[in-house]
């Protein structure tokens, strides 16, 4: 496995396109209430990213995705495609994931907003795969492995009586959206790759109130739902592994690790 190790200048330029990524979650927020397509907060993320940050949407044309944006409402997992057809309704629950390119580096991250007042099993699903997140980003030092992280997520989300998606996990990003090594939301403890000072990854849990399988959406080959049509939720940020510890570089203010 060739993991690399990113140097102070490649990680000062992470540190900027995550802080952008991060941005326009906070920028999009007011615009988030019942009655908006998710086609229109598309166009204005869009907008944003390439008009005021003067970044490159990095899902526009990945792979062929079609929009600038991911946007996952309800039982939809990851991936979904933001249209002026999907209109958000008072209590449904939605996800974001932005992903930016700015000097030639990417920052990725995503969050899930309340549609109005879900209803509480909603808001729980919602709380707990945040704090999964949180999780798992508390033990991230030099010597962490792979393992202890979907460990620490897998051990608090079927403590809630959710499951994990295995499908789909974190990855190394950098100059390369999606790089090794791939960061599953499941493990041992002790397993895998031991983590190293500048090593450069995100970590995206994705837990399912019902159960774990999913399916692909053959029609846009994108839209990833539940098989049981249950609800699912995901937040994902860019981390560093730093001398000590760990820095979020898609940390938003209102969140306990965020730094100036
Ligand atoms: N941002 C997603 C991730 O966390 C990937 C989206 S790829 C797209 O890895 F093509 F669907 F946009
Ligand atoms: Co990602
Ligand atoms: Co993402």
């Amino acid at each position: 496995m060739k993991v690399s190790i990113k140097n102070p200048d490649q990680i000062e330029k992470m540190r900027v396109a995550g802080r952008l990524a991060a941005e326009v979650l906070e920028m999009i927020e007011p615009y988030i209430k019942p009655g908006v397509s998710t086609g229109e907060l598309d166009r204005i993320c869009h907008d944003y990213m390439v008009n005021t940050q003067q970044v490159i949407p990095a899902p526009l044309d990945y792979h062929g995705f079609p929009k600038s944006i991911c946007t996952s409402v309800n039982e939809v997992v990851c991936h979904g495609i933001p249209s002026t057809k999907k209109i958000l309704k008072d209590g449904d629950i939605l996800n974001i994931d932005i992903t930016v390119i700015k000097q030639g580096f990417h920052g990725d991250t995503s969050k899930m907003f309340h549609i109005g007042k879900p209803q509480k099993h909603l808001q729980r699903l919602v709380t707990i795969t945040r704090e999964s997140l949180y999780k798992a980003i508390e033990i991230i030092r030099p010597g962490t492995t792979l393992g202890d992280i979907g460990h620490v997520i897998q051990q608090y989300a079927e403590a809630n009586y959710y499951s994990v998606v295995r499908e789909y996990c974190g990855h190394g990003i950098g100059e390369v959206f999606h790089e090794e090594p791939q960061v599953l939301h499941y493990g041992k403890k002790g397993a895998g790759l031991v983590l190293r000072e500048g090593m450069t990854f995100t970590v995206e849990p994705m837990l399912n109130a019902g159960k774990r399988q999913v399916k692909l959406n053959a029609n846009d080959g994108w839209t990833v739902t539940t098989k049981d049509g249950r609800p699912s939720a995901q937040w994902e940020h860019t981390l560093v592994v730093t001398g000590d510890g760990v820095e979020v570089l898609t940390a938003r203010p209102d969140e306990p690790f965020y730094r100036a």
